[in-house]
């Protein structure tokens, strides 16, 4: 991975696939987060050209997050990390699995992860349309190349993210916005006041009916009302180099 020639820091790719799945290729790793990508009207890339994967994260049960994962982890070889529950469940299918749980991190060979706290369900969809226990949801703090990134999962606005923001020098928060399950465009404008990040990407919206949003709107509310942070819109498909 090439050096920013300004800074000198290392630059890392992060590639919004649509929905809340990030994909971050670092020097020191490749990882996923919430690869919902088949079933994602929206998503422009194909779950067959996912690879070379070291990692996925997955925040929660449902369909929408756990998406293909097990494809991706076939494919790749990939070792997924979730919550206890979750990662039992994968390993029970035969799939390499590290199970973590909310407040602890773990320093993988790619990077260091923690899990966060998330206001939101974690059931595992089952064959008869009802779901598992599937732990508690999570978001994830992720440390790659010094660099400090945190998806916040499904989850609506708490006030520990105030001390998420105080305790780490946040350089990407990925915010849902959809409202109705998550967080909407107002609250997530009070979780980037808390978590102070550089820069904030909004997810999960417009995937669906139900969390249709504006985008460019969040965008310039962000920029106008929270200055310390930097809005950045993507759209499926598309990366920023950080
Ligand atoms: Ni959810
Ligand atoms: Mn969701």
């Amino acid at each position: 991975m090439k050096k920013n020639k300004k800074t000198g820091d290392f630059v890392m790719k992060i590639i919004f696939h649509g929905h809340a799945c990030f994909e971050i290729q670092a020097d020191s790793g490749k990882i996923i987060i919430d690869p919902f990508i088949r079933n994602n009207s929206l998503a422009v890339t194909k779950v067959e050209d996912i690879k070379d994967i070291d990692a996925i994260l997955i925040s929660h049960g449902h369909g929408d997050h756990i998406g293909d994962a097990v494809e991706i982890a076939k494919n790749t070889g990939a070792m997924i990390i979730a919550n206890f529950e979750i990662a039992t469940y994968f390993e029970k299918m035969g799939l390499k699995a590290h199970a973590m749980h909310i407040g602890g991190k773990y320093a993988f060979p790619f990077g260091t992860v923690k899990l966060t706290p998330a206001i939101h369900g974690s059931g595992i969809p089952t064959r008869d349309g009802l779901h598992m226990y599937g732990g508690l949801a999570c978001g994830f703090l992720i440390q790659l190349e010094g660099k400090w990134l945190y998806h916040a999962g499904d989850t609506g606005l708490f006030g520990d993210m105030q001390l998420i923001g105080r305790r780490y020098n946040i350089d990407v928060a990925m915010l849902p916005i959809g409202d109705n399950f998550t967080m909407g465009l107002e609250d997530a404008l009070i979780a980037a006041q808390m978590l102070n990040p550089k820069y904030v990407i909004p997810m999960h919206f417009n995937t669906f009916p139900v969390i249709k949003q504006d985008g460019k709107s969040f965008i310039d509310l962000l920029n106008t009302t929270v200055l310390e942070s930097k809005g950045i819109l993507l759209e499926p498909g598309s990366s920023i180099d950080i």
